[in-house]
């Protein structure tokens, strides 16, 4: 069983995506955790705010170190050890941000392996330095574009991680037949009808090859009309 636990000031978002389709199937199967901790919940403050004006000034919020310090103590077990402080075993805290290290299906693959990943959503304009520095384990992009925020990057990362988890998807050993450690096999697939004909005189066909009903053909024609993805 893997936990992804998800700190944001939109659990609502998140909460959404746990509980719909083939994730949803998971957490029910016990495969598999998805939490959603509002950030505001650990602010000390009256009005449960959790961003302040930068230092230097400079335009829009920035969110503020010690609500995360107190929900990552509590969710990722972060704890003093030599100076530093670190999580529980097993536990991975990841802070997403468009200036972190580029996700690929090989750090999906090892990151399928934790017990727990705790992420933490930027928001505003950022997150303070010291949430980087002194509390994630690692910085994590989707890609090099700026999102409003990192939610929909932990989701993406979620559900990545979640589909190399036996029993998530498809039947067993469905995912061995594509997949490798460093990435996966996506090629081209058709389904009846075996000619779809959108308007008269126009037949779009499904190849030959893939009717054929011979497993080397199909094979062969599948390794020309496929992409291995997330090799290095
Ligand atoms: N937050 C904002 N943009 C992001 C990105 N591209 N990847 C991860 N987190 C982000």
């Amino acid at each position: 069983m893997i936990t992804f636990e998800v700190i944001t000031i939109f659990p609502e978002l998140v909460e959404k995506f746990a509980t719909e389709s083939l994730l949803k199937r998971a957490v029910d199967k016990k495969l598999l955790k998805i939490t959603a901790r509002n950030l505001r919940d650990f602010s000390l403050e009256k009005h449960k705010n959790v961003d302040d004006s930068p230092y230097g000034g400079g335009y829009g919020m920035v969110l503020k170190p010690d609500a995360v310090f107190r929900a990552l103590k509590k969710v990722a077990g972060l704890k003093p050890a030599n100076k530093k402080f670190l999580p529980s075993r097993g536990t991975k805290i990841i802070l997403l941000t468009p200036r972190g290290k580029r996700f690929d299906q090989k750090m999906a693959a090892k990151l399928s392996q934790e017990k727990k990943l705790v992420f933490i959503c930027g928001r505003y304009e950022g997150i303070d330095e010291r949430v980087a520095k002194h509390m994630a384990n690692v910085e994590l992009s989707i890609g090099d574009y700026d999102l409003m925020g990192g939610e929909i990057a932990a989701m993406v990362i979620i559900e990545t991680v979640s589909r190399l988890i036996p029993g998530v998807i498809g039947k067993p050993g469905f995912l061995d037949d594509r997949c490798t450690k460093d990435g996966f096999f996506e090629s081209a697939q058709y389904t009846r009808p075996a000619v779809f004909s959108p308007q008269k005189a126009i037949n779009w066909k499904v190849p030959r090859e893939l009717l054929s009903g011979d497993p080397k053909v199909v094979k062969a024609w599948r390794q020309k009309h496929g992409k291995t993805v997330g090799k290095p």
